[in-house]
Parts: structure tokens; sequence; C-alpha cells
């Protein structure tokens, strides 16, 4: 029999969205909010820093950008948003985006996990949810 007052608790986490039965949703385990900002804002950097893949932003609005990719990663990891942007097919057709460049953009990713100390349980976890999309961003 649950105590009423741990019965209580369960249900003010839920309200909260910080757990499920299983454990905090992946949101929570990037470091919510802050988290995943921080994982935008290193992603950002590594993809001015990387020649291989910089020109396709040339003419983007980064500020944009910035704002759609932190709202989707929000969403899509179970946080308290919802993704208002463009398609994955829509915003990215035209660029001509390659696997190697999609993998590049990946490494990126991996590096700023690993440098926010992000377990390989939840890179993989967030990788996971990515991969399905690459068919809409690049390239055919
Ligand atoms: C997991 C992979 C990726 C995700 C989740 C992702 C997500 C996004 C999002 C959310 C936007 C903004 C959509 C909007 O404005 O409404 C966007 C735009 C953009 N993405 Fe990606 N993207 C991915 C991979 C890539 C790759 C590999 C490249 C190129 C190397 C790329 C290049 C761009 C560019 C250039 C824009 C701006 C388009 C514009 O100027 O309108 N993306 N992406």
């Amino acid at each position: 029999m649950v105590k009423r007052s741990g019965l209580i608790g369960a249900c003010l986490a839920l309200l909260l969205g910080c757990s499920t039965a299983t454990g905090p949703v992946l949101y929570q385990r990037l470091g919510a909010e802050e988290g995943i900002n921080a994982i935008v804002d290193g992603l950002l950097f590594e993809i001015e820093h990387d020649e291989r893949i910089v020109h396709h932003f040339a003419d983007s609005d980064i500020g944009r950008f910035r704002a759609m990719l932190t709202e989707q990663l929000c969403d899509l990891t179970g946080g308290p948003c919802q993704y208002s942007g463009s398609t994955m097919q829509q915003s990215h057709t035209g660029f001509n985006i390659t696997l190697a460049d999609y993998d590049a953009l990946v490494e990126g990713l991996i590096k700023v996990m690993q440098r926010q100390q992000i377990s390989i349980t939840d890179q993989n976890a967030l990788l996971a949810l990515l991969a399905p999309m690459y068919k809409d961003i690049s390239y055919r």
C-alpha cells in the first residue's frame, strides 16, 4: 500500500515533469533548460569552427537557428516546449547536405556533450532521437 505522502510526492514529481516510472526524462538528465542551452551554444561554436560545414550557414539567421534548435531539443527530450519551427525537410532543402556533413555536425555535438560530462547513455539517447531525421536533412 502506497503511503499518502509518497503518493503526493510522486504526483508532484509528475506535475513538475521531472520523472517517470523509469526515472528522470532525458530533458532533465541533460540539465533541463540550462543544459540544453549549453548544448546548443556549444554546438554553434563547433559549427562556427568547422570548415567542413560552416559554409552551409553563411546566409542563415543564426539567432533563429539557435532558438529553433533549442526548442526542438527541449520538445524531443520530453521538456516543456513545443517545437514551432519548420519541418526538417523544409529547413534543409537546397543545402545539399551530405552524410559527411551530417556526421561532422554529430561529431561536434558529441564533443559538446563530452565537455558537459553527459553520460554515454544519455549522449546515445539524444543521438538516437536525432538519427531518424537524417533522411529528411540529407540531400537526395
Ligand atoms: C541532427 C541533425 C540536425 C537537426 C536536429 C537540425 C535542426 C535544425 C533546425 C531546428 C533548424 C531551424 C529550422 C527553422 O528555422 O524553422 C535548422 C536549420 C538549419 N540547419 Fe539543421 N539540423 C540538423 C542537421 C544539420 C546539418 C548536418 C546541417 C549542415 C551541415 C544543417 C544545416 C542547417 C542550416 C544551414 C539551417 C538554416 C536554414 C536557413 O537558413 O533557413 N543542419 N536545423
